[in-house]
Protein backbone atom coordinates (compact mmCIF):
# COMPACT_ATOMS: atom_id res chain seq x y z
CA UNK A 1 0.00 0.00 0.00
CA UNK A 2 1.06 3.41 -0.92
CA UNK A 3 2.37 5.93 1.92
CA UNK A 4 5.09 8.33 2.91
CA UNK A 5 8.87 8.55 3.65
CA UNK A 6 11.15 10.82 5.17
CA UNK A 7 13.21 12.49 2.13
CA UNK A 8 15.05 15.06 3.87
CA UNK A 9 16.08 16.53 7.32
CA UNK A 10 17.16 19.92 9.13
CA UNK A 11 17.97 21.14 12.48
CA UNK A 12 18.86 24.35 14.30
CA UNK A 13 19.87 25.21 18.13
CA UNK A 14 20.62 28.80 19.27
CA UNK A 15 24.14 29.47 20.14
CA UNK A 16 24.09 29.94 23.66
CA UNK A 17 25.87 27.29 25.11
CA UNK A 18 24.42 26.40 29.20
CA UNK A 19 26.99 24.25 31.19
CA UNK A 20 26.58 22.20 34.40
CA UNK A 21 29.27 24.44 35.94
CA UNK A 22 27.42 27.75 34.61
CA UNK A 23 24.17 26.33 36.14
CA UNK A 24 26.08 25.79 39.61
CA UNK A 25 26.81 29.09 39.96
CA UNK A 26 23.15 29.76 40.12
CA UNK A 27 21.34 26.76 41.92
CA UNK A 28 22.96 24.22 44.21
CA UNK A 29 23.63 21.74 41.95
CA UNK A 30 27.30 20.39 40.74
CA UNK A 31 28.54 18.74 37.46
CA UNK A 32 29.06 15.97 38.84
CA UNK A 33 25.29 15.17 40.09
CA UNK A 34 23.93 16.19 36.59
CA UNK A 35 25.80 13.96 34.76
CA UNK A 36 25.40 10.81 36.69
CA UNK A 37 21.94 11.46 37.03
CA UNK A 38 21.10 12.71 33.72
CA UNK A 39 23.84 12.60 31.27
CA UNK A 40 23.21 15.73 30.13
CA UNK A 41 26.70 17.66 29.50
CA UNK A 42 25.47 21.04 27.83
CA UNK A 43 22.12 22.70 26.81
CA UNK A 44 21.41 25.43 24.21
CA UNK A 45 19.49 28.43 25.17
CA UNK A 46 17.91 31.11 22.52
CA UNK A 47 18.54 34.19 24.03
CA UNK A 48 16.91 35.99 20.72
CA UNK A 49 14.92 33.42 19.01
CA UNK A 50 11.45 32.57 19.14
CA UNK A 51 9.65 29.49 18.64
CA UNK A 52 9.04 30.24 15.52
CA UNK A 53 12.42 31.77 14.86
CA UNK A 54 13.88 28.04 16.14
CA UNK A 55 11.08 25.80 13.84
CA UNK A 56 11.67 28.34 10.48
CA UNK A 57 15.62 27.48 10.94
CA UNK A 58 15.35 24.15 11.34
CA UNK A 59 12.43 23.91 8.13
CA UNK A 60 14.78 25.47 5.65
CA UNK A 61 17.35 23.52 6.58
CA UNK A 62 15.16 20.39 5.64
CA UNK A 63 13.46 22.26 2.81
CA UNK A 64 16.72 22.87 1.32
CA UNK A 65 17.93 19.51 1.02
CA UNK A 66 14.73 17.96 -0.37
CA UNK A 67 15.45 19.86 -3.39
CA UNK A 68 11.86 21.22 -3.16
CA UNK A 69 10.39 24.46 -4.28
CA UNK A 70 8.33 25.90 -1.49
CA UNK A 71 5.39 25.85 -3.53
CA UNK A 72 5.72 21.99 -3.39
CA UNK A 73 4.46 21.86 0.31
CA UNK A 74 1.34 21.50 0.91
CA UNK A 75 1.17 20.75 4.49
CA UNK A 76 3.37 22.04 7.47
CA UNK A 77 2.81 20.85 10.89
CA UNK A 78 4.62 21.76 14.43
CA UNK A 79 4.82 19.99 17.55
CA UNK A 80 5.55 22.47 20.21
CA UNK A 81 4.38 22.53 23.86
CA UNK A 82 6.46 26.27 24.86
CA UNK A 83 4.96 28.33 22.47
CA UNK A 84 3.22 30.89 23.16
CA UNK A 85 1.55 32.45 20.29
CA UNK A 86 -1.69 30.87 19.87
CA UNK A 87 -3.04 32.34 16.67
CA UNK A 88 -1.99 32.63 14.17
CA UNK A 89 -0.23 29.30 14.33
CA UNK A 90 3.45 28.39 14.63
CA UNK A 91 2.84 26.70 11.84
CA UNK A 92 1.58 28.81 9.17
CA UNK A 93 4.12 31.77 10.68
CA UNK A 94 6.88 28.88 9.39
CA UNK A 95 4.83 28.57 6.12
CA UNK A 96 5.19 31.98 6.12
CA UNK A 97 8.70 32.58 6.35
CA UNK A 98 9.51 30.09 4.01
CA UNK A 99 7.56 31.42 0.89
CA UNK A 100 5.49 28.16 1.28
CA UNK A 101 1.94 29.60 -0.07
CA UNK A 102 -0.91 27.99 0.60
CA UNK A 103 -0.72 24.66 3.12
CA UNK A 104 -2.64 23.90 5.64
CA UNK A 105 -0.84 24.67 8.44
CA UNK A 106 -1.34 23.68 12.34
CA UNK A 107 0.28 23.05 15.67
CA UNK A 108 0.14 19.77 17.41
CA UNK A 109 0.79 20.12 21.29
CA UNK A 110 1.47 16.31 22.45
CA UNK A 111 4.41 17.19 24.92
CA UNK A 112 7.44 15.28 24.41
CA UNK A 113 5.57 12.89 22.20
CA UNK A 114 4.51 15.69 19.51
CA UNK A 115 6.90 15.34 16.87
CA UNK A 116 5.99 11.48 16.58
CA UNK A 117 1.83 12.30 16.53
CA UNK A 118 2.60 14.90 14.30
CA UNK A 119 4.66 13.17 11.83
CA UNK A 120 1.88 10.11 12.23
CA UNK A 121 -0.82 12.56 11.42
CA UNK A 122 0.94 14.28 8.09
CA UNK A 123 1.69 10.30 7.12
CA UNK A 124 -1.89 9.74 6.90
CA UNK A 125 -3.07 12.76 5.22
CA UNK A 126 -0.30 11.49 2.92
CA UNK A 127 -1.63 7.97 2.43
CA UNK A 128 -5.48 9.45 2.13
CA UNK A 129 -3.93 11.96 -0.96
CA UNK A 130 -5.10 15.00 1.14
CA UNK A 131 -0.77 16.29 0.91
CA UNK A 132 1.48 14.80 -1.42
CA UNK A 133 4.75 16.59 0.66
CA UNK A 134 4.34 17.70 4.18
CA UNK A 135 6.80 19.57 6.84
CA UNK A 136 6.82 18.26 10.19
CA UNK A 137 8.75 20.28 12.60
CA UNK A 138 9.50 20.04 16.55
CA UNK A 139 10.63 23.10 17.99
CA UNK A 140 10.61 24.32 21.63
CA UNK A 141 11.84 27.04 23.96
CA UNK A 142 12.02 25.70 26.90
CA UNK A 143 13.49 27.93 28.55
CA UNK A 144 10.89 30.28 28.68
CA UNK A 145 8.88 27.80 30.94
CA UNK A 146 11.53 26.97 33.02
CA UNK A 147 11.73 27.44 36.48
CA UNK A 148 15.54 28.36 36.99
CA UNK A 149 14.99 28.44 40.66
CA UNK A 150 14.09 24.76 40.87
CA UNK A 151 17.37 22.71 40.61
CA UNK A 152 15.31 19.50 39.80
CA UNK A 153 14.05 20.72 36.60
CA UNK A 154 16.22 23.61 35.18
CA UNK A 155 19.46 21.52 34.54
CA UNK A 156 17.52 18.97 32.34
CA UNK A 157 16.17 21.55 29.74
CA UNK A 158 17.15 23.56 26.41
CA UNK A 159 15.79 25.11 23.43
CA UNK A 160 15.95 23.71 19.56
CA UNK A 161 14.38 22.19 16.45
CA UNK A 162 14.17 19.84 14.15
CA UNK A 163 12.30 19.46 10.86
CA UNK A 164 11.79 16.37 8.12
CA UNK A 165 10.06 16.97 4.47
CA UNK A 166 8.02 14.04 4.31
CA UNK A 167 6.99 12.83 0.47
CA UNK A 168 4.77 10.34 -1.27
CA UNK A 169 6.33 6.71 -1.04
CA UNK A 170 4.76 4.13 -3.41
CA UNK A 171 6.08 0.93 -1.57
CA UNK A 172 4.36 2.42 1.39
CA UNK A 173 7.27 1.56 4.19
CA UNK A 174 9.04 4.45 4.50
CA UNK A 175 6.82 5.75 7.52
CA UNK A 176 5.64 2.86 9.47
CA UNK A 177 2.27 2.23 11.53
CA UNK A 178 2.44 4.78 14.33
CA UNK A 179 1.58 3.12 18.43
CA UNK A 180 0.20 6.18 20.20
CA UNK A 181 -1.63 6.83 23.27
CA UNK A 182 -2.24 8.08 26.91
CA UNK A 183 -2.20 7.47 30.21
CA UNK A 184 -4.39 10.66 31.57
CA UNK A 185 -4.72 9.08 35.11
CA UNK A 186 -1.07 9.92 35.43
CA UNK A 187 -1.50 13.11 33.78
CA UNK A 188 0.28 15.18 36.64
CA UNK A 189 3.59 13.72 36.72
CA UNK A 190 4.70 16.30 33.61
CA UNK A 191 2.88 19.43 33.50
CA UNK A 192 3.17 22.66 32.75
CA UNK A 193 1.45 24.48 35.70
CA UNK A 194 -1.19 27.01 34.53
CA UNK A 195 -1.28 30.29 33.88
CA UNK A 196 0.21 33.23 31.82
CA UNK A 197 4.20 32.23 32.91
CA UNK A 198 3.66 28.63 32.91
CA UNK A 199 6.53 26.74 34.49
CA UNK A 200 7.62 22.92 34.24
CA UNK A 201 6.91 20.51 36.77
CA UNK A 202 7.40 16.87 36.95
CA UNK A 203 7.52 13.92 39.02
CA UNK A 204 10.50 12.40 38.33
CA UNK A 205 11.14 9.44 39.62
CA UNK A 206 7.01 8.42 38.67
CA UNK A 207 8.33 9.53 34.70
CA UNK A 208 11.60 7.46 34.93
CA UNK A 209 9.94 4.35 36.48
CA UNK A 210 7.20 4.21 33.86
CA UNK A 211 9.45 5.57 31.22
CA UNK A 212 11.43 2.48 31.53
CA UNK A 213 9.24 0.03 31.79
CA UNK A 214 5.53 0.91 30.03
CA UNK A 215 7.51 2.16 26.81
CA UNK A 216 9.29 -0.87 25.90
CA UNK A 217 6.42 -3.04 24.90
CA UNK A 218 5.03 0.34 22.78
CA UNK A 219 8.71 0.26 21.28
CA UNK A 220 7.91 -3.60 20.68
CA UNK A 221 4.56 -3.02 18.97
CA UNK A 222 5.90 -0.33 16.94
CA UNK A 223 8.58 -2.76 15.19
CA UNK A 224 5.92 -5.89 15.12
CA UNK A 225 3.85 -3.44 12.75
CA UNK A 226 6.52 -2.10 10.80
CA UNK A 227 7.29 -5.97 9.95
CA UNK A 228 11.06 -6.43 11.91
CA UNK A 229 12.28 -7.51 15.54
CA UNK A 230 14.08 -5.24 17.29
CA UNK A 231 17.13 -6.70 16.70
CA UNK A 232 17.34 -5.91 12.70
CA UNK A 233 16.81 -1.53 14.42
CA UNK A 234 19.67 0.39 12.51
CA UNK A 235 18.72 3.27 14.56
CA UNK A 236 16.86 3.98 18.31
CA UNK A 237 16.02 7.44 18.58
CA UNK A 238 13.89 7.84 21.86
CA UNK A 239 13.03 11.10 23.26
CA UNK A 240 15.93 12.74 24.80
CA UNK A 241 14.91 13.27 28.38
CA UNK A 242 17.87 11.50 30.72
CA UNK A 243 20.76 9.33 29.09
CA UNK A 244 20.06 6.29 31.59
CA UNK A 245 16.69 6.76 30.18
CA UNK A 246 17.95 5.89 26.85
CA UNK A 247 19.80 3.03 27.80
CA UNK A 248 17.78 1.38 29.51
CA UNK A 249 14.82 1.36 26.94
CA UNK A 250 17.73 0.44 24.04
CA UNK A 251 18.96 -2.59 26.58
CA UNK A 252 15.50 -4.16 27.07
CA UNK A 253 14.33 -3.57 23.56
CA UNK A 254 17.19 -5.90 22.70
CA UNK A 255 18.52 -3.71 19.99
CA UNK A 256 21.61 -4.33 20.15
CA UNK A 257 23.24 -3.66 16.62
CA UNK A 258 21.51 -0.13 16.57
CA UNK A 259 23.22 3.10 16.69
CA UNK A 260 21.65 4.66 19.62
CA UNK A 261 20.69 8.50 19.66
CA UNK A 262 22.60 10.45 22.77
CA UNK A 263 22.22 13.98 21.64
CA UNK A 264 20.51 14.55 25.28
CA UNK A 265 24.70 14.92 26.06
CA UNK A 266 24.98 17.93 24.81
CA UNK A 267 21.32 19.51 23.80
CA UNK A 268 19.52 18.75 27.22
CA UNK A 269 15.92 17.74 26.86
CA UNK A 270 14.00 19.85 23.67
CA UNK A 271 10.46 18.00 24.38
CA UNK A 272 9.04 17.37 21.10
CA UNK A 273 12.31 18.73 18.96
CA UNK A 274 14.25 15.94 20.75
CA UNK A 275 13.90 13.27 18.63
CA UNK A 276 14.40 15.41 15.39
CA UNK A 277 16.51 17.21 16.10
CA UNK A 278 18.78 13.97 17.20
CA UNK A 279 17.68 11.87 14.04
CA UNK A 280 19.18 14.60 11.97
CA UNK A 281 22.31 15.54 13.46
CA UNK A 282 22.48 10.91 13.12
CA UNK A 283 22.09 11.45 9.69
CA UNK A 284 23.89 14.39 8.94
CA UNK A 285 27.11 13.16 10.82
CA UNK A 286 26.65 9.91 8.45
CA UNK A 287 26.18 7.89 11.65
CA UNK A 288 22.88 6.56 10.18
CA UNK A 289 23.06 4.73 7.48
CA UNK A 290 20.32 5.68 4.54
CA UNK A 291 17.80 3.10 4.22
CA UNK A 292 18.51 2.08 7.76
CA UNK A 293 15.22 1.35 9.80
CA UNK A 294 14.78 3.74 12.86
CA UNK A 295 12.52 3.75 15.95
CA UNK A 296 11.37 7.06 16.92
CA UNK A 297 9.67 6.78 19.97
CA UNK A 298 8.12 10.26 22.30
CA UNK A 299 7.16 10.32 25.22
CA UNK A 300 6.48 12.46 27.78
CA UNK A 301 3.47 14.79 29.08
CA UNK A 302 -0.51 13.51 29.17
CA UNK A 303 1.26 11.11 29.80
CA UNK A 304 1.89 10.47 26.39
CA UNK A 305 3.62 8.28 24.01
CA UNK A 306 4.00 8.01 19.95
CA UNK A 307 6.49 5.77 18.05
CA UNK A 308 7.25 4.43 14.59
CA UNK A 309 9.76 3.05 12.81
CA UNK A 310 10.86 5.16 9.68
CA UNK A 311 13.36 4.47 7.11
CA UNK A 312 16.02 6.75 7.37
CA UNK A 313 16.80 9.08 4.30
N1 LIG B 1 21.46 18.83 41.77
C1 LIG B 1 21.68 18.23 42.94
N2 LIG B 1 20.75 17.56 43.61
C2 LIG B 1 19.54 17.48 43.08
C3 LIG B 1 19.21 18.09 41.85
C4 LIG B 1 20.23 18.79 41.20
N3 LIG B 1 20.03 19.40 40.01
N4 LIG B 1 17.91 17.84 41.57
C5 LIG B 1 17.44 17.09 42.57
N5 LIG B 1 18.42 16.89 43.49
C6 LIG B 1 18.35 16.12 44.74
C7 LIG B 1 16.95 15.96 45.28
O1 LIG B 1 16.61 17.09 46.06
C8 LIG B 1 17.09 14.72 46.09
O2 LIG B 1 17.67 15.05 47.34
P1 LIG B 1 17.23 14.30 48.71
O3 LIG B 1 17.56 12.85 48.49
O4 LIG B 1 18.05 14.97 49.74
O5 LIG B 1 15.75 14.54 48.82
C9 LIG B 1 18.10 13.86 45.32
O6 LIG B 1 18.80 14.80 44.47
C10 LIG B 1 17.48 12.79 44.48
O7 LIG B 1 16.41 13.37 43.71
P2 LIG B 1 15.57 12.51 42.72
O8 LIG B 1 14.49 13.34 42.14
O9 LIG B 1 15.20 11.23 43.41
O10 LIG B 1 16.68 12.20 41.60
P3 LIG B 1 16.61 11.17 40.41
O11 LIG B 1 17.77 10.25 40.48
O12 LIG B 1 15.25 10.57 40.26
O13 LIG B 1 16.87 12.10 39.15
C11 LIG B 1 15.62 13.12 37.34
C12 LIG B 1 15.96 13.14 38.84
C13 LIG B 1 16.89 13.35 36.57
C14 LIG B 1 14.62 14.22 37.07
C15 LIG B 1 15.03 11.74 36.96
O14 LIG B 1 14.04 11.37 37.89
C16 LIG B 1 14.44 11.71 35.58
O15 LIG B 1 15.14 11.82 34.60
N6 LIG B 1 13.13 11.49 35.46
C17 LIG B 1 12.47 11.32 34.19
C18 LIG B 1 12.31 12.62 33.46
C19 LIG B 1 11.63 12.38 32.11
O16 LIG B 1 11.83 11.38 31.45
N7 LIG B 1 10.82 13.28 31.67
C20 LIG B 1 10.22 13.05 30.38
C21 LIG B 1 8.97 13.67 30.21
S1 LIG B 1 8.94 15.37 30.42
C22 LIG B 1 9.75 16.09 29.17
O17 LIG B 1 10.49 15.45 28.53
C23 LIG B 1 9.61 17.56 28.88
Amino acid sequence: MPGSRITALGHYQPAKVLTNDDLSGTVDTSDEWIRQRTGIVTRRIAETESVTDLAAAAAAKALASSGLAPDEIDMVVVATCSAMDRCPSIATQVAGRLGVPAAVGFDVNNGCAGFCTALATADHALRAGAARHALVIGAEKMSDVTDWTDRSTCVLLGDGAGAAVLGHDPTGGGVGPVVWGSDPTRGHAVRLDDGWQPRFRQEGQTVFRWATTALVPIAEEACRRAGITPAELGVVVTHQANLRIVEAITRRLGADRAVVARDVVDSGNTSAASVPLALAKLVERGEAPSGAPALLLGFGGGLSWAGQVVTCP
